[in-house]
C-alpha cells in the first residue's frame, strides 16, 4: 500500500485528542500482543543493561525516556536492583487494566533467570516483589512499591526535581521520535545528570517507520525512502504527532556527543532486515544539512538500527 495512505491516516488521527491510541488499537488486536509486549520489553530492557557495568549496591538510579504504553521496562530495571526509576514519556498512555494482563509473564523462567542473574536480589526477594506486583491494586499503589516515578507529559525540569543524578538513562526506540532540540537538550542533561561511572545506552531505530511491516506497509519503498524528501513535504505527511521521525542517522548522535562532551563507549549498528538500497545519489540536501559534516553520504543509510553507548 502506498505510503501516503497510512501517513493521511495518521495526520487526520494526529487531530483527535485520542488518535495515538487509535492508532495503537490494531496492535492490540493481535492475541498474542501481551505476551509478544512483555518478551519484547523485558529482552530489550535485559540487553541494554548487560552493555555497563554499574554497581547497583550503591543505591542507584534509573532514567527511562519515551515509557510508551508498557511499564515492563521500569519495572524490569527495578527488579534488577535499582533503587528508583524515573520513567518520562510526553503522552500518558500507561493503563493498569492493560498491565494486569501482562503481571502473569513475570513468572516466565527464563526471564527470572535472567534477571536472578544480573540482580542485586536473591530469586526469593525478586519473586517477593512479583507477588507484591501481583497484589497492586492501582499504578499508583505500583509505584510507590517500587519506588518507579512516572511523569507523562514532562518537562527535564520534572525529572531533576525527582532526582539530580542519574547511573543509568535509557531509551528504547525514542530518540528518533524526537526534534533536533528536544535531542540537544536531552544530551545536555545527560552530560549534567550522569554519574561518573554512569552509562546512557540508547537504542534508535533509524528506518522510515512508513516501510515498517504490518497492514499498511509500502513494500514498494526503501527503509530509507524518507531520506528522499524536503523537510517542507516530509512536514507535510509526517510532522505530526502519531507519524514524526527525524530521519537522522547514527552519525547525527554522534556528533551531539561529541558536542556535549560524552564518550562513545560503544556504538552498536544492526541491520535487522532485509535491505532495499536507496540510491544515495536521491538524498535530499535539507537531510544533509542536519549534520556538522558528512563526509560518505551511505553514512546515512548504514544501519537500520543502533545501541549507542555514552559515559559521561
Ligand atoms: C515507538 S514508542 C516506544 C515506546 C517504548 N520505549 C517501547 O519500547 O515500547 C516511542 C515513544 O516515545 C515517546 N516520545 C516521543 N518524543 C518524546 C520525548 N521528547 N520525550 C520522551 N518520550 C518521547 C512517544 O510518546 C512514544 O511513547
Amino acid at each position: 500500500m502506498n505510503w501516503k495512505i497510512k501517513a493521511a491516516i495518521q495526520k487526520v488521527l494526529s487531530l483527535t485528542r485520542i488518535g495515538d491510541q487509535l492508532n495503537h488499537v490494531a496492535a492490540k488486536l493481535n492475541k498474542d500482543y501481551h505476551s509478544n509486549v512483555f518478551k519484547y520489553q523485558t529482552y530489550e530492557s535485559l540487553r541494554k543493561f548487560k552493555d555497563c557495568n554499574i554497581d547497583l549496591q550503591k543505591g542507584a538510579t534509573a532514567l527511562e525516556i519515551g515509557t510508551g504504553y508498557s511499564i515492563l521496562s521500569a519495572i524490569t530495571l527495578s527488579l534488577l536492583g535499582f533503587k528508583k526509576v524515573v520513567t518520562v514519556d510526553i503522552t500518558n498512555d500507561l493503563k493498569f487494566s492493560t498491565f494486569k494482563k501482562q503481571i502473569p509473564f513475570l513468572h516466565t523462567s527464563s526471564f527470572l533467570e535472567e534477571v536472578t542473574l544480573k540482580s542485586i536480589h536473591s530469586k526469593n526477594d525478586i519473586l517477593n516483589k512479583i507477588s507484591s506486583i501481583e497484589n497492586s491494586t492501582s499504578l499508583n499503589a505500583l509505584f510507590n512499591d517500587l519506588n518507579i516515578v512516572y511523569k507523562a507529559p514532562y518537562m527535564f525540569e520534572d525529572i531533576e526535581k525527582e532526582c539530580s543524578s542519574f547511573n543509568y538513562i535509557t531509551s528504547q526506540v525514542v530518540l528518533e521520535h524526537m526534534s533536533p532540540p528536544a535531542l540537544d537538550s536531552l544530551f545536555r542533561h545527560t552530560k549534567k545528570w550522569l554519574t561518573p561511572n554512569g552509562f546512557a545506552v540508547h537504542t534508535i531505530n533509524f528506518i522510515d517507520h512508513f516501510a515498517n511491516p504490518g497492514f499498511f506497509q509500502d513494500k514498494s519503498i526503501s527503509e530509507f525512502n524518507f531520506l528522499k524528501y524536503s523537510d517542507k513535504f516530509w512536514n507535510f505527511w509526517a510532522g505530526n504527532s502519531i507519524a514524526y521521525t527525524n530521519r537522522l542517522s547514527y552519525l547525527y548522535y554522534l556528533e551531539l556527543a561529541k558536542k556535549h562532551e560524552l564518550n562513545v563507549v560503544e556504538f552498536i549498528g544492526e541491520n535487522y532486515r532485509e535491505r532495499t538500497e536507496l540510491n544515495i545519489n536521491l538524498i535530499h540536501l535539507d537531510v544533509i544539512k542536519k549534520y556538522d559534516q558528512v563526509e560518505d553520504l551511505t553514512n546515512l543509510t548504514t544501519y537500520q538500527r543502533g545501541t549507542l553507548i555514552l559515559k559521561s
